[in-house]
């Protein structure tokens, strides 16, 4: 994972939901909606793996539906499995962190019962999630589960060889890594990720049966922001997409998105010293979303005193066992100083809102339009 740049310290402390049996149970979203969870693998038998030729590219994904209260039974079920669980304790602990915490951690879903179990297309809307490079897309069920309660199905998609692991039905595991960072201004390894990462996307689409007149939306953490774009400007299925505070790299530095037939929107959603101003990639970027004549709305928002760890699920989860209070500068520095709730809350409301926009379902919500009073930390910044 792309551990962030900024150490600041904390005086919050968070209550913790322990249970009697040890485990603790995430929060629900605070949409209007509950969810169920499915874990599937999808297996594309087109392409064989770009890191790994000995095999077909086999993915695994996950996927949220929002579910009307009325028909869910409310079920737990763990947040990691043990494999990976084990295998973040060992990457965490590098920074500082307590283990043996997340395996205890518990979603809160609805039992299948409602649902069929196919991944077929559903009523609500779709959105397609890509987590951060080395980073298993677990650690963002959480947030996506607030974002799905708002009434979106949302889609995390794994990226073996890039994602740090992939644990499969049948117990293989296929471990990450394999994308080195840009060194000397050479960034061909992330850029050869991104477009891989835009392929496991679109074939994920295929297989949901998005079809070529289908609008969907998309939305990433870090360099899953970056893949954002990335899948936007090969696929134009996706209506809109929202950059949470990934650096950007290649051909959507320069090339257009959108085209006439098919416009497109895009917000960028920064941290604290971390925007168009501050980051060549994000600037160029910029200009060339406001050079296109086929998008149609652009935005960059922030949240004061955020970070690049706030929109990740770490961040939940050290105030939902508690240990907030205790962690090192270290450790502190991967989650930064704004507790999960606030956050969750804020892109709880904004990234459903303008998905809502781009997907011509509701007009443009005023959270959009300007600055709002119920939300006095998000700045617009370009518009
Ligand atoms: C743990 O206990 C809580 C209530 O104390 C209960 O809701 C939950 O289902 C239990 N989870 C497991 C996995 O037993
Ligand atoms: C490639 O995949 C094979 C299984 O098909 C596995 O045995 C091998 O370890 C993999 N290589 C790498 C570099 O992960
Ligand atoms: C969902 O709940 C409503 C209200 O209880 C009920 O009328 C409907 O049949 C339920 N739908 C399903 C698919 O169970
Ligand atoms: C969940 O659904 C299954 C059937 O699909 C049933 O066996 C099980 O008892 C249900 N669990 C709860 C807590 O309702
Ligand atoms: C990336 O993931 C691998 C496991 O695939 C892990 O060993 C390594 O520590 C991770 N790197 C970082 C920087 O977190
Ligand atoms: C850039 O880095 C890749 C590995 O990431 C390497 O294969 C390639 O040769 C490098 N290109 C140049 C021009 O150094
Ligand atoms: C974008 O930049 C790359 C690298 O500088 C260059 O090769 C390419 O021609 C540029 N494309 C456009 C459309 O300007
Ligand atoms: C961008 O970040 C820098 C560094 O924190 C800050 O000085 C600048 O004011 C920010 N730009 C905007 C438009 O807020
Ligand atoms: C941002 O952080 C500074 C320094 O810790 C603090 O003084 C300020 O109150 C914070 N502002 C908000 C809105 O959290
Ligand atoms: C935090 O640290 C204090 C002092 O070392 C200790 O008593 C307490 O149990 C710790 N709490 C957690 C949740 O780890």
């Amino acid at each position: 994972m792309l551990l962030p740049f900024l150490l600041l310290t904390s005086t919050l402390l968070a209550r913790t939901s322990q249970t009697e049996n040890g485990t603790f149970a995430l929060p629900l979203g605070r949409g209007p909606f509950r969810t169920s969870l499915q874990h599937a693998e999808l297996v594309d038998n087109s392409r064989l793996d770009p890191w790994n030729a000995s095999h077909v590219r086999r993915l695994m994904i996950s996927r949220f539906d929002p579910v009307p209260p009325a028909n869910c039974t409310s079920i737990e079920v763990p947040y990691l499995t043990p494999r990976v669980a084990e295998e973040e304790d060992e990457i965490l602990g590098g920074y500082d962190y307590p283990t043996g915490l997340w395996e205890k951690a518990r979603l809160q879903v609805c039992n299948m019962t409602y649902m069929e179990c196919s991944m077929a297309k559903r009523d609500a809307p779709i959105a397609m999630f890509s987590a951060g490079l080395n980073t298993t897309r677990l650690f963002s069920q959480s947030l996506v589960q607030e974002i799905a309660s708002h009434g979106l199905t949302v889609v995390l998609v794994d990226h073996p060889y890039d994602t740090d692991i992939v644990e499969f039905p049948n117990g293989d595991v296929i471990f990450g890594n394999h994308v080195k960072k840009p060194e000397n201004g050479n960034s061909s390894s992330v850029e050869f990720a991104l477009e891989v990462r835009a392929q496991d996307i679109s074939f994920v689409m295929d297989t949901l049966g998005i079809s070529s007149d289908d609008k969907v939306v998309m939305f990433g953490h870090s360099f899953g922001g970056a893949a954002t774009a990335t899948v936007m400007l090969h696929d134009e299925r996706i209506r809109a997409g929202v950059n949470i505070d990934g650096m950007m790299f290649g051909p959507v530095l320069n090339t257009s998105l959108g085209s006439q037939s098919d416009p497109q929107a895009f917000l960028l959603w920064g941290s604290q010293g971390h925007n168009t101003t501050e980051d060549a990639t994000w600037g160029d970027f910029w200009e060339t979303l406001k050079g296109s004549s086929y998008v149609d709305w652009a935005k960059e928002f922030t949240i004061v005193n955020s970070t690049h760890g706030s929109a990740w699920d770490l961040n939940m989860l050290v105030d939902v066992t508690g240990i907030r209070g205790n962690l090192s500068e270290l450790a502190l520095s991967g989650v930064g100083p704004i507790p999960a709730a606030p956050i969750w809350n804020i892109l709880g409301r904004y990234i459903p809102a303008f998905f809502r926009f781009a997907l011509g379902l509701e007009p443009e919500d005023e959270i959009l339009q300007g600055p709002s009073d119920e939300f006095p930390d998000v700045l617009i910044l370009r518009q």
